[in-house]
């Protein structure tokens, strides 16, 4: 079965089941400072999962796109994608483990046609000293559906907790988790490698096992003191990789073979190589170049700080091993042609956002080609010197069996790791605009060694020079945060619905085809991105200032209306991506006692609840370019 269909019928499935499908939340989380991007089906949905009435009801199902960064390095193998589509379905307080984990067993089953003797269990273990107690439930309903005991495991709270911020240990206070229940398929045709440990089972690395599903049964929430008490209402959080699911469908352990064939193919046509040969260059790019024109489509740019960094890190990456492959003029753009035709239909920003993906991608491969060449030839002059003055030329320390990322080749010598600085990387990744990460991978396939500690210090002391050369560049460096709202403060909260009001007042003086493209809002400032082709002058500026600062003057109230999203629609209600939300959307609106409505806008929250509250003269103190169709303005309260 091909991950359309499987995605088509996990759907259909719950919603036969009572539930309400959702739409997909961005990659960019809204109003989340605590992570760069949509990791998991459950982030969008966390003030839910803490109580909040979700206006579609208690039963939800979904197919989330997530990104995870800290799988970057990881890609290379048969498993790892740094992007991937999550199912997910959800009971808000409603259904419990017995409709849970018989439905998906049912679904993988009876739907994918999954074979169950292919099917093994975990569930938790329990933690006394935390006084959580072992789920030997989920393990009897597992055992009711016909799973013998033996593909039955326990495991602590390392492989079987789940929370945002993982083990219970590290939760912060307020954060929700529970146990869960993970389902594996197992490929018989691989064998164990003992590698990995001496007895093979469902949590080992060798490639043997492959989770395919997560059933968390959010009951918890941590306390200040550390312990853990009952959530006002449990919930089921279930994720399934659906690109996994695919190939457990396909018996075939390759995510790549069954998922991105589509890529395969046209690496293969234009660079005239095989994939069986390349393993690990096609996979990277096949995934990189996926992620990037999804982050892209989410209204992600290459930058060097944060989510623009790690796409940039993703292109160049991508552009490396092209080179690899021999291709040393444009092509990843043409590559993402392929995903653009293939996700048109599910995820409709990628074909409103084609021109910008590609041409964003173009350009960043482009620059990097530039560099890429020279900063290699560079790269492997200073390393020959440096073995030279030691005196250790090819004789030098053996280090045969040294272990790099997938399959990087290991040469026999080794370099003095002396000369990798913090200082000597930032150096290099200003002259050549190699990522640092993409510096020390290449290191690694020369031979060098970094344990975990030395990449740490290697990693802080490039950030501080990083840190300093934007100090001395730029004065007055801005405090970094990571996107949306940086805290919910008071200050922050003020400026958030200040915010709602500049982007109404911008589309009253310069036309509705201005839309939000980004913001960064902090306790000092709003930093605001929106759609608009060329400069906005000074007079414009002063009649959006003049707006906002009536409709704080004017004292008006800030409601929330829930509506039907055609309604709200309709009304000229304001937001971007519409088909990311549920059919009952959250309508902020600015309205004052005489009638005039300032803003109308999609919202999550926080807002203030009166202008009022919105303490300070408003004004937009710079206005620039971003890129290509898109303005930044800053502005304040002063
Ligand atoms: N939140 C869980 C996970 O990401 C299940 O959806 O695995």
């Amino acid at each position: 079965m091909t991950s359309e269909e499987i995605r088509k019928r996990f759907l259909s499935f719950f919603k036969e089941r009572g539930h309400a499908i959702i739409p997909s939340a961005s990659l960019v989380p809204e109003n989340d400072p605590t992570t760069l991007f949509t990791g998991s089906g459950m982030q969008p949905l966390l003030p839910y999962l803490l109580g909040e009435k979700h206006p579609q009801g208690t039963k939800l199902a979904d197919s989330q796109k997530c990104f995870r960064t800290q799988d970057i390095e990881e890609v290379g193998d048969n498993r790892h994608t740094t992007f991937f589509e999550m199912l997910g379905n959800w009971s808000l307080g409603d259904y419990w483990k017995e409709e849970q984990i018989q439905w998906f067993f049912e679904f993988l089953t009876k739907e994918v046609k999954i074979l169950p003797e292919k099917l093994w269990v975990t569930c938790f273990d329990g933690d006394e000293t935390l006084g959580l107690s072992k789920d030997t439930k989920s393990a009897e309903i597992w055992k009711k559906l016909g799973i013998p005991e033996s593909r039955i495991r326990f495991y602590g709270a390392k492989k079987n907790w789940w929370s945002r911020s993982g083990v219970p240990e590290n939760m912060p206070a307020g954060e929700p988790g529970g146990p869960d229940s993970e389902v594996f398929y197992e490929f018989t045709q691989v064998a164990h490698d003992p590698k990995f440990g001496a007895e093979c089972h469902p949590n080992c690395d060798c490639g043997r096992f492959l989770e395919i599903g997560n059933s968390v049964f959010m009951q918890y929430v941590k306390k200040e003191d550390g312990s853990f008490e009952l959530l006002p209402k449990r919930n089921v959080d279930f994720g399934g990789g659906l690109e996994r699911i695919a190939a457990a469908s396909n018996n075939n352990n390759d995510i790549f073979l069954v998922n991105y064939n589509y890529i395969i193919k046209g690496i293969e046509r234009v660079t005239k190589t095989k994939y069986e040969d390349n393993l690990q260059a096609y996979r990277i790019i096949a995934d990189h170049i996926k992620a990037a024109a999804f982050l892209i489509g989410d209204g992600v740019l290459p930058s060097n700080t944060d989510k623009g960094y790690i796409l940039r890190r993703l292109i160049r990456r991508g552009v490396r091993y092209s080179d690899i492959l021999g291709i040393d003029k444009e092509f990843l753009s043409t590559l993402v042609d392929f995903v653009i035709e293939k996700y048109k239909d599910v995820y409709s920003n990628l074909s409103e956002r084609a021109p910008i993906i590609k041409n964003e991608i173009k350009k960043e491969e482009e620059k990097f080609r530039d560099t890429l060449s020279k900063g290699l030839a560079v790269l492997n002059k200073e390393l020959k010197a440096q073995i030279v003055k030691r005196g250790e030329a090819v004789e030098a320390q053996k280090i045969s069996l040294i272990q790099g990322p997938g399959n990087v080749q290991i040469s026999d010598y080794r370099p003095p790791n002396s000369m990798v600085t913090g200082r000597w990387l930032f150096d290099f990744y200003q002259t050549f605009g190699f990522p640092v990460e993409m510096i020390i991978e290449e290191l690694k396939s020369q031979g060098y060694y970094f344990s975990p500690k030395e990449y740490k210090r290697l990693a802080n002391e490039f950030k501080e020079e990083f840190e300093k050369h934007k100090e001395v560049s730029r004065a007055g460096l801005e405090k970094k945060f990571k996107g949306g709202l940086a805290d919910t403060s008071e200050k922050t909260t003020m400026l958030h619905t200040t915010t709602h009001l500049m982007l109404a007042g911008l589309r009253n003086f310069l036309g509705e085809h201005v839309h939000q493209a980004g913001s960064n809002i902090t306790p000092e400032r709003t930093r605001f991105d929106f759609s608009h082709p060329e400069k906005v002058g000074r007079d414009i500026l002063d009649k959006v200032e003049k707006y906002v600062n009536e409709a704080i003057s004017k004292k008006c109230d800030v409601i929330i209306e829930q509506m039907p999203k055609a309604e709200a629609q309709k009304k000229g209600v304001e937001g971007s991506f519409w088909e990311r939300y549920p059919d009952m959307v959250n309508v902020y609106m600015v309205k004052c006692e005489d009638g005039t409505i300032y803003s109308q806008e999609l919202c999550g929250g926080p807002h203030v609840k009166n202008t009022k509250d919105i303490k300070g003269v408003f004004k937009i103190v710079k206005e620039e370019a971003v890129s290509a169709g898109v303005r930044r303005v800053k502005a304040v309260l002063e």
